[in-house]
């Protein structure tokens, strides 16, 4: 039999546990019919929590009640992309449409404004392209029954321009009253960063989910479905594994797969023992280190490394002051790294100048590995001097 867990980023995992709420709320908005604020949404929580997984399904979803959907990635050029894709690739370039001509007409002796001015037609240029390529889309289906939903996956500052450009289609799509929907996906901080842009206002206004840790009452019985065909497990193994996942969406599927794996390799081929599902655990531990701890440390500011890093000397909660004083930083200023820390979900505040680990495992995970980042660290350093 094989293995029926997929710890792989972005994958639909064979049961999805817990997300029923926004799949309701989701289904509902497209019933709901056109400016449904449902159709509208931002997605955000931690690293390996199920954001991506979420796109495809709530994608999936619309696709059965015969939408298109277009799914994309908010790296540089993705207006674009998104463009080619809705014109099947006919890249119906601006010039295509009746636009004002950009350049430098008239004022060359003021190259500044006019290259001011060219800047905001290209933002006027990229949105309605963008605005006409899914108008042209929606002109060819039945949009009485058809919309079409747009999903945006690792949202973040970078592409600011583009994120612009796209709030400005999407306000003007809504207000004609097309069958469309949005869907954008990012870490809670970088999410938050494009939020605070001035220019999109329009895009604060859309429904926010954050997605956290699932209820280990559904992780069980999700194991207890999956250990109950072939391969069985006992009660006291199948909580065991739970356990080990705290919730957190990636590790149900490192948890399940290593256990599952490791008993196959144990020979045990219609069962997970107690002993196949500590190896397993263990196994799924340092997966976890290597997929989850390690990309979301390396996309931290040094200084949040750091407050990490002093916060694994403790064994269960840290007291913030102490903290600043190990970093020999004022409270302050190890203030700043403790709140995007906190809302990045890596930590949490659990009493009044106390905060503890979120993420599950990351306090063993720089145990291990802290004398390696500590090195990185003071060799980056070295380097800025
Ligand atoms: N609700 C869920 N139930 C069970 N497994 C899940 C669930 N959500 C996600 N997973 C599994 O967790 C893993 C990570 O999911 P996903 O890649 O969607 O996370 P993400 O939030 O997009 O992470 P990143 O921020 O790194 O892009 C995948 O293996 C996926 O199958
Ligand atoms: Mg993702």
């Amino acid at each position: 039999m094989t293995n029926p867990f997929k710890p792989t980023a972005g994958r639909i995992p064979p049961i999805l546990v817990g997300r029923e709420e926004i799949i309701e709320d989701f289904d509902y908005a497209l019933k709901d019919g056109v400016g449904s604020p449902g159709r509208l949404m931002f997605l955000t929580g931690a690293r390996g929590v199920g954001k991506t997984v979420m796109l495809d399904t709530l994608g999936t979803h619309a696709q059965k009640q015969g939408w298109q959907v277009y799914n994309e990635s908010a790296d540089s050029g993705f207006t674009q992309r998104l463009v080619d894709s809705l014109t099947g690739k006919d890249t119906t370039r601006i010039s295509a449409y009746d636009m004002p001509s950009v350049g430098l007409t008239g004022n060359t002796g003021n190259l500044e404004l006019s290259l001011g001015r060219i800047e905001l037609e290209r933002k006027e240029e990229r949105s309605l392209t963008l605005r006409q390529a899914v108008g042209k889309r929606l002109d060819k289906m039945n949009e009485n029954r058809q919309g079409i939903l747009i999903t945006l996956d690792e949202v973040q500052s970078g592409s600011m321009d583009e994120i612009r450009a796209m709030s400005t289609a999407v306000q003007h799509l809504i207000r004609e009253g097309r069958n469309i929907a949005f869907i954008f996906a990012g870490l809670p901080s970088a999410v938050n960063d494009v939020l605070s842009d001035n220019a999109i206002t329009f895009l604060q206004r859309a429904e926010r989910y954050h997605l956290g840790s699932v209820p280990t009452e559904k992780v069980l019985k999700a194991f207890e479905e999956s250990f109950s065909g072939e391969k069985k497990a006992g009660m006291e193994t199948l909580i065991r594994l739970t356990n080990a996942t705290h919730g957190y969406p990636f590790m149900i599927q490192l948890v399940g797969y290593w256990a599952w794996r490791v008993s196959e390799t144990n020979g045990h081929v219609n069962q997970v023992t107690e002993e196949d599902a500590v190896k397993g655990i263990e196994k799924a531990q340092a997966k976890l280190g290597d997929m989850v701890h390690a990309p979301a440390l390396h996309g931290l500011p040094s200084h949040a490394v750091n407050y990490l890093l002093a916060m694994s000397v403790d064994d269960t909660v840290s007291n913030t002051g102490e903290i600043a004083r190990r970093l020999n930083r004022s409270p302050q200023f190890a203030n700043v790294y403790r709140t995007k820390l906190i809302e990045n979900d890596l930590i949490e505040p659990v009493g009044y100048g106390e905060v503890a680990f979120k993420m599950p495992y990351l306090r063993d995970y720089l145990r291990e590995h802290g004398a390696y980042l500590q090195m990185r660290e003071n060799i980056s350093e070295r380097s800025e001097n």
